[in-house]
C-alpha cells in the first residue's frame, strides 16, 4: 500500500493549499454560510413552528454534524487529495471510493439548481438597484412577479449564466488565490450585512412577536416530519456528505487543529443562521404576515416588507448583496469539488476542469431553470428536474455520503488513526474524555441518527 503521507505522495502532483488558519476557517465558513442560511433555513423556521425546530437543529448540528464533519476533514486531510481519490489512497483496492464519485455527483446535482436560485438573487439585486421595491408592491403583485419571472424562460436562465461564469473565474484562480482571497474578503463583509439588516428588524414596531416566534419553542408543533426537516438543514447548511469537507480538508496543513476548526465552523454557520432568522422573523412579523410562506418567502415575502420598511430600498440592496455573496462562497466549494476530481483523477490542467464543469452545469441548470416554466411537466419519479435534483442530493446522496464517511473512520480508520489526526501526532492534547466522546458520536450515534432519518423518509 502506498502511504498517504509518505513525501513521495505529496509530491505526485503540485498541491495548492489554503495559505492560513483563517483562510481555511472563512472558506469551510464560506462554504457553510450560503442559500441554506439565507433562504431554506429561515422558510423551515416558518414552515416547523419556530422554537422547537430550531432547538432540534441545534442539537443535531453538535451531536451529528460536528462528528461528521470532522471524520470527513480526517479523511481528506489524511490523504491529500480529491473526494474520490481520498478514499482510494485511503483503502486502495477496496469499493469505498465509490462514495467519493457519488459526492461528486451530488455537488453536481446540488449546483445545478443552486446556481439556478443564485441566478435569481442575481435579477433581485438588479431589482433593488432599481428600487423597484420601494413603489408599494402588494403581495399578489410580487407572487405574480417573482411566479412570472421564475418561470419565464430566457431571463432566468443568462441570470444562471452569469452566476455560474461568476464562481468560473474564482475557482480558475486557484485555492488560495481564489477560493482563500475571495472568501477572506466576502465572508467578513457578509456577517456585516447580515448584523445591520437584523438590527433594522429588530428595532421595528412589533418586532417582539418575531423573537418570542424564534426563541419560545412550542413543541406542539413538533412531529416526525421536523425531525427529517432539521437533521436534512443541519447537512445541507454545514455542507456535508457532499465531498467539500474532504476536498477543503485535504488543502490543510497539518498542524491545523481539525476539532477546533471544525468546532468554529459549524458554530459560524449556526449564528449566521440565527442572526438571519433576526433579522427576517421580526420584520414578518411586525408587518404581520405569516411566517410559513415557503420557499417563496425570500423572494416574494421579504420584497413585500422592503415595500413598505423605512430605508426598505437600501435595505433590500443589502439583502441580495449579501444573499449573493453567501451564494457564490457556497458554490465556488461545490465547484472545487467537481474540478479536484477531474484535476486529480484525470490528470486536467484547473481551467479545461473548471470549463468542463461549467458547461455541464450549464446544462443541468438550463433543465431545473426551465422545469419552472416551459418544462414543468416533464416529471420523472412525479418531480420536475429542479426538486429532483434537489431531492436526490439533500435527501439521498448528502446522507447515504455523511454515513460513509462516519462509518469509515470510525471503523475503518479506527481509533489510533483518528487519534493520530485529531492530535496532529500528539503534538496537540486533546483530554481523553472527549476523545472517547467524539468517538461514540462517529461511531453509533451519528450513523444511528442517519440511519433512523434515511428509513423514516425512504420507506
Ligand atoms: N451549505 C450551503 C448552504 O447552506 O447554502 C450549501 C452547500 C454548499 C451544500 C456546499 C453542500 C456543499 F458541498
Amino acid at each position: 500500500m502506498k502511504d498517504a503521507n509518505s513525501p513521495h505522495a505529496a509530491h505526485e502532483h503540485q498541491r495548492d493549499s489554503f495559505g492560513s488558519s483563517f483562510g481555511v476557517l472563512v472558506a469551510l465558513a464560506g462554504s457553510a454560510v450560503g442559500l441554506g442560511n439565507l433562504w431554506r433555513f429561515p422558510y423551515l423556521v416558518g414552515e416547523n413552528g419556530g422554537a422547537a425546530f430550531i432547538l432540534i437543529y441545534l442539537g443535531f448540528v453538535l451531536l451529528v454534524g460536528v462528528p461528521i464533519m470532522m471524520s470527513e476533514f480526517i479523511i481528506g486531510r489524511r490523504s491529500q487529495a480529491n473526494a474520490r481519490g481520498a478514499f482510494k489512497k485511503l483503502a486502495p483496492g477496496s469499493l469505498w471510493f465509490v462514495s467519493g464519485t457519488l459526492a461528486v455527483l451530488c455537488c453536481l446535482l446540488i449546483l445545478s439548481f443552486y446556481s439556478v436560485v443564485g441566478g435569481w438573487g442575481i435579477e433581485y439585486l438588479f431589482k433593488a438597484f432599481r428600487f423597484d421595491f420601494t413603489r408599494g408592491g402588494d403581495s399578489a403583485g410580487l407572487s405574480t412577479l417573482f411566479s412570472d419571472f421564475a418561470s419565464s424562460t430566457w431571463r432566468p436562465l443568462v441570470c444562471h449564466t452569469v452566476f455560474l461564469l461568476l464562481s468560473g473565474l474564482i475557482v480558475i484562480l486557484g485555492v488560495k488565490n481564489g477560493i482563500e482571497k475571495f472568501s477572506k474578503v466576502m465572508m467578513p463583509v457578509l456577517f456585516l450585512i447580515i448584523i445591520v439588516i437584523a438590527i433594522r428588524s429588530l428595532t421595528l414596531p412589533g418586532a417582539g412577536a418575531g423573537i418570542d416566534y424564534l426563541f419560545h419553542p412550542d413543541w406542539s408543533k413538533v412531529t416526525a416530519n421536523t425531525y427529517l426537516a432539521a437533521l436534512g438543514q443541519a447537512f445541507f447548511s454545514l455542507s456535508l456528505g457532499s465531498g467539500m469537507v474532504i476536498t477543503y480538508g485535504s488543502y490543510v496543513s497539518k498542524k491545523e487543529n481539525i476539532t477546533a476548526i471544525s468546532a468554529k465552523t459549524a458554530a459560524a454557520d449556526t449564528l449566521f443562521a440565527l442572526i438571519a432568522g433576526c433579522a427576517i422573523m421580526p420584520a414578518v412579523f411586525a408587518f404581520g404576515i405569516s411566517p410559513g410562506e415557503g420557499p417563496g418567502l425570500v423572494f416574494i415575502t421579504l420584497p413585500h416588507i422592503f415595500s413598505q420598511l423605512p430605508l426598505g430600498g437600501f435595505i433590500a440592496i443589502l439583502f441580495f448583496v449579501a444573499l449573493l455573496l453567501a451564494a457564490l462562497t457556497s458554490s465556488i466549494s461545490l465547484l472545487e469539488v467537481i474540478a479536484a476530481f477531474c484535476i486529480e483523477e484525470f490528470k486536467m490542467k484547473r481551467f479545461w476542469a473548471v470549463v468542463l464543469t461549467l458547461f455541464v452545469l450549464w446544462v443541468l441548470g438550463c433543465l431545473c431553470s426551465l422545469s419552472q416554466g416551459v418544462l414543468a411537466d416533464w416529471k420523472i419519479f412525479g418531480r420536475n428536474f429542479f426538486d429532483l435534483f434537489d431531492f436526490l442530493s439533500a435527501n439521498v446522496l448528502m446522507l447515504l455520503g455523511g454515513l460513509v464517511a462516519v462509518v469509515f473512520v470510525g471503523w475503518k480508520l479506527g481509533r489510533t488513526v483518528i487519534h493520530d489526526e485529531l492530535t496532529n501526532s500528539g503534538t496537540l492534547k486533546i483530554p481523553v474524555w472527549l476523545l472517547d466522546t467524539l468517538l461514540f458520536l462517529i461511531r453509533f450515534l451519528a450513523p444511528a441518527a442517519i440511519a433512523v432519518i434515511a428509513i423514516f423518509q425512504w420507506v
